[in-house]
Formats: C-alpha cells, sequence, structure tokens
C-alpha cells in the first residue's frame, strides 16, 4: 500500500518552490524596464485519482510512478507572445538549481489534437529529512492563446472520457487553427501592445508615488 500522503510530500515541496522562484523572475522584471516574458504562473500535484487512472491507461507499475510518470509535479508558465517562449526557455536553460533532463517542442511539431506547448522535463532537487531527494517535474511553457485552447480541450476529453465525437474532434481542431492565428496576430503587433503597456504600468507607479505624498 502506497502511503499517498507520504509519497507526495517532495512533489508538493518542489511545485510550491518552483512556483515561488518563477514568480521572483516575474518580479525582477517588474522592477526593470523590460516587459516580462511571463504572464503568471500555476502548478499542481497530480490528484491521486488521475495518477491512478494514468497508471492503468499506461500500464505504468506503481512501484516504478516515480521514474515513468513524469507529471506528478506540474508546474506551468504563462506567457502574451509566443516569442516569449523562447525567452522564458533561455531562462530555464542558464539556471543552476535542477537539470533538464528532456525537452519536446510541441509548438514546432504540434500535436495531432491541435495542441500546442513546450515541454521540459526537470530533475529537481528537493531537501527532505532524509536528505536530498531528486523528483522529476514537467514544466509545460505556452501563450494565453495555447492554454486555452489546452483547457477546453482537457474539459471536452474529460466529459467524453477521451473519446471526443469526431464533429467535436474537428471542431477542436479549427479551434486550435484560430488560437495559432491570434498568436501570430498577436506577434505581429507585439510592439504596440508593450508600449501601450509600458504607458499604463508608469501612470501606475506614478498614481502610487502621488499617493504615497
Ligand atoms: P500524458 O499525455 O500526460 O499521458 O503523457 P505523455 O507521456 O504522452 O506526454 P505528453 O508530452 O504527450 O503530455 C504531457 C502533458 O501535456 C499532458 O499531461 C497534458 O497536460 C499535456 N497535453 C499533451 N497533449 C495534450 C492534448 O492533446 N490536449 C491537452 N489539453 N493537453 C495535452
Ligand atoms: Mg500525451
Amino acid at each position: 500500500m502506497i502511503d499517498w500522503n507520504i509519497m507526495l510530500t517532495p512533489y508538493k515541496q518542489a511545485v510550491n518552490e518552483l512556483k515561488i522562484k518563477l514568480k521572483g523572475l516575474r518580479d525582477q522584471y517588474q522592477l526593470t524596464s523590460r516587459q516580462t516574458p511571463i504572464e503568471f504562473v500555476t502548478g499542481r500535484v497530480k490528484p491521486v485519482s488521475s495518477i491512478l487512472e494514468k497508471a492503468k491507461r499506461k500500464n505504468i507499475p506503481l512501484d516504478k510512478l516515480e521514474e515513468e510518470m513524469q507529471d506528478l509535479a506540474g508546474v506551468r508558465i504563462m506567457c502574451q507572445f509566443v516569442g516569449d517562449i523562447d525567452t522564458v526557455v533561455e531562462l530555464i536553460k542558464r539556471r543552476t538549481d535542477f537539470e533538464i533532463v528532456e525537452e519536446r517542442d510541441y509548438i514546432q511539431n504540434k500535436k495531432r489534437s491541435g495542441y500546442r506547448s513546450y515541454h521540459l522535463i526537470l530533475r529537481y532537487p528537493v531537501q527532505t529529512i532524509d536528505g536530498e531527494k531528486r523528483i522529476l517535474v514537467e514544466l509545460q511553457i505556452r501563450t494565453l492563446a495555447m492554454n486555452f485552447w489546452a483547457t477546453i480541450e482537457h474539459s471536452l476529453q474529460y466529459k467524453y472520457a477521451g473519446q471526443i465525437p469526431e464533429k467535436v474532434e474537428r471542431r477542436l481542431q479549427r479551434a486550435a487553427e484560430a488560437a495559432f492565428q491570434l498568436d501570430e496576430e498577436m506577434s505581429k503587433i507585439r510592439g504596440e501592445v508593450q508600449e501601450a503597456q509600458e504607458i499604463i504600468s508608469k501612470t501606475k507607479e506614478q498614481d502610487h508615488d502621488h499617493g504615497k505624498r
């Protein structure tokens, strides 16, 4: 019998630590005149019911979960623009607090479903009361449009228990194409958008300074 609470504790720790570290990057950008490539960060430990379902579906023995189920710990970084994803990947690769063990670019190679995202599998050291434990963490980096699509598609997968009707599947593929076009258009007006955002954040700073006087 697996004591899930005990087994998943280092995963919770890793998710919490990474969320803080990545949000820290965002805060650092906000103190500079550089636009942040990170819009927001989320993370989760896979719920036990999903672990059991996936283990069954993928024939993963429960005593091999920690090596074979790479997304027990999952962290997601959302970006405004596709170009930001490269910046974030570079930032991640320069870090020395974990190792990258796998890289999957579902943006250059989108999935048949229409799914796009950049995935990195990290080996992340967690300090436990029994010493260091190096666990796997799945890091997904995607735009807001990619995230919107993936979230909707995931709910439909859930609703249809993985058997989405062909008609809905085709709609989703078209929606994926529309999300792709949205990312393309936004990239083209990126300069405009960022100038607007700089003006807004400067105005906020000034309001804040006036408030202090
Ligand atoms: P699983 O897809 O998780 O069974 O693992 P895998 O070994 O096939 O890895 P893959 O890189 O394909 O997927 C890892 C994760 O990416 C998934 O757990 C999802 O979070 C996400 N993902 C992959 N494909 C899709 C997709 O078609 N739709 C959605 N919504 N998410 C996907
Ligand atoms: Mg998959």
